[in-house]
């Protein structure tokens, strides 16, 4: 069975209290289920995780190198790691970058991602709604992936 990875970076544990006229009332947890449910229906295992450390998002990540698809929101760590950046990079796996709120409606440090210009893409100002279309996307991806192989 295809395995997606959905993966949250700083603060996002916070998700539901955190100020919520920005990122929305829905809780993590809640957003979690959604994403696994999904996936599921679409035949597909969903592994998740959230820190607030650099050093645990970049150890789970390279734990995960078998994976086939990354569903990622760095958080703050967006903005300011190239250690990430280059976990990412070294697991060689497609990813979607994902922001609940529009980042460039807001702080001018916020403009720049270290991850959108090697993203297959970015949802950004969706809210959750974003994490649900980047499951979607990713379903549909693999579906292809899955076709394409057995056509080969
Ligand atoms: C965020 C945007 C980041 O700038 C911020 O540091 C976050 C959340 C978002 O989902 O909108 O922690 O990634």
């Amino acid at each position: 069975m295809p395995a997606v990875l959905l993966l949250n970076g700083p603060n996002l544990n916070l998700l539901g209290s955190r100020e919520p006229e920005i990122y929305g009332s829905t809780t993590l947890t809640d957003i979690e289920a959604q994403v696994s449910s999904a996936l599921r229906e679409r035949k597909i295992e969903c592994e998740v995780f959230q820190s607030n450390s650099e050093g645990e998002l970049i150890d789970w990540l390279h734990k995960q190198r078998d994976a086939d698809f990354l569903l990622l929101n760095p958080g703050a760590f967006t903005h300011t790691s190239v250690g990430l950046r280059d976990a990412v990079l070294a697991i060689e796996i497609p990813f979607l970058e994902i922001h609940l709120s529009n980042v460039h409606q807001r702080e001018e440090f916020r403009h720049h991602s270290y991850f959108s210009d090697i993203a297959i893409g970015s949802l950004v100002g969706l809210g959750v709604k974003g994490y649900l279309l980047a499951t979607q996307f990713a379903a549909d991806y693999l579906e292809q992936k899955a076709l394409s192989a057995s056509n080969d």
